[in-house]
């Protein structure tokens, strides 16, 4: 009797565990300030609402194809075309529950026992965790900068590499990669037929002139060889709606499909048509968000360099800002000895009522995660709380 090995080494999503408490400390009636959520505060616009409440008037609420309706993944044909240059055919399209599930997949149908899955850090808590659960070996690419050169890209590659997932805009750094950068990537990956995963889901979230390119656009052989991931989730406001999508090669994607058929069969009916209403309706929403982002990320980036006393650049993108902690290790902050950002965000939940992500499981254990998806009134406060925290480090 007893868990499973795979069930006893898993470990729970960090970010959504920061969270769970913030959550269950308001319901107590504590004022937390939350800098741990992965999703926007703006609400799903309302023409993307209609289309999911006239799905449930027309009765269209019964399983669809397991790998989403035909009529979804031309919609999701239409924007990879339209946005990143890609033409996929319906049969190079999944459609699943957000692209955590899609991911999941990728690494399901591509890695046998020992297959080498790359991973720059910092890096999205779940790569590392999912490509375990399909039996593959994650190999963690340390960069410099939060970004991997493809220098570094190529000798990390062992016969067993299998794949390269490439986050950009990453969470949790924001950083961007340029075009030459995914160029010259590209080229070790086409030399050494080394997959890809390029998780693009916050394609749209970008600041400072930086712009999105998609390396599966590049050159045919590449699409041959790329996954690209996105997901209506982080673009639209629709988190809870669980709805990602992803091209890639068609003998892979109708795996993922038949891995998608017996585990959870359909994404939801509802939220399918709602994603139709996203990605071919009006895009002014999505502007105006990223306008209020970028100046919260200004005023939160500006505080925390002064009271972390070291200076981390603006992320380039997504909604994260991934600081240093470093200049509080082995000092004491209201009797506790901080080794690590553990320690450091421990302190801070529970001694200043912020909750914060540590950097650990992101692959940085001297950084700490906000996210700045909370209104500037909840920055500002939750600013001094930390200044006044860590100002009795000693
Ligand atoms: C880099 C990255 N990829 C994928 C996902 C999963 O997105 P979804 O909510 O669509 O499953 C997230 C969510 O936080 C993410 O940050």
């Amino acid at each position: 009797m007893g868990l499973s090995e795979r069930a006893r080494c898993l470990k729970p999503s960090s970010t959504l565990a920061i969270t769970a408490k913030a959550r269950a400390m308001k319901a107590e009636g504590i004022d937390v300030i939350g800098f741990g959520a992965g999703e926007p505060d703006f609400d799903t616009p309302e023409h993307i609402k209609a289309a999911a409440i006239e799905a449930i008037r027309s009765g269209f609420t019964k399983y669809t194809d397991a790998s989403g309706m035909p009529e979804l993944k031309d919609a999701v044909a239409r924007k990879f075309k339209r946005d990143n240059g890609i033409d996929y055919e319906r049969s190079e399209i999944t459609i699943g529950c957000g692209a955590k599930q899609i991911i999941y997949n990728i690494f399901q149908v591509i890695c046998d026992p020992g297959d080498e899955v790359l991973i720059p850090a910092p890096f999205w808590v779940s790569y590392p965790e999912q490509v375990c659960l399909a039996n593959g070996a994650p190999r963690i690419i340390e960069t410099t900068n939060f970004k991997m050169s493809a220098k570094e890209f190529e000798a990390a590659i062992t016969p067993k590499t299998k794949m390269l997932v490439i986050n950009s805009p990453s969470n949790p750094t924001g950083a961007v990669y340029n075009r030459k950068e995914l160029e010259a990537i590209a080229e070790v990956a086409l030399k050494n037929r080394i997959m890809l995963l390029s998780d693009e889901c916050y394609e749209k979230i970008l600041y400072d002139g930086n712009e999105h390119h998609s390396i599966a656009s590049f050159d045919k052989g590449l699409k041959e060889l790329t996954f690209t991931v996105n997901a209506v989730s982080k673009t639209y406001s629709m988190t809870g709606w669980r709805i990602g999508y992803a091209g890639g090669p068609a003998n892979y994607i109708k795996a993922i499909g038949n891995m998608t058929s017996q585990s959870t069969s359909n994404p939801t009916s509802i939220s399918q048509k709602a994603s139709i209403a996203a990605l071919d309706g009006d895009y002014s929403f999505v502007e105006k968000m990223v306008k209020e982002f970028d100046r919260r990320r200004r005023i939160l980036a500006e505080g925390l360099n002064e009271c972390l006393k070291e200076t981390t650049p603006l992320p380039g993108g997504a909604f994260y800002y991934f600081p240093s902690m470093a200049a509080f290790i082995d000092r004491q902050i209201k009797g506790t000895v901080i080794r690590t950002a553990d320690d450091f965000c421990k302190v801070l939940i529970e001694k200043a009522r912020v909750a914060i992500v540590p950097g650990t499981d992101f692959g940085d254990s001297t950084r700490i995660r906000f996210s700045f998806v909370t209104s500037e009134k909840n920055i500002r406060e939750g600013l001094s709380r930390i200044a006044d925290c860590v100002s009795e480090a000693k």
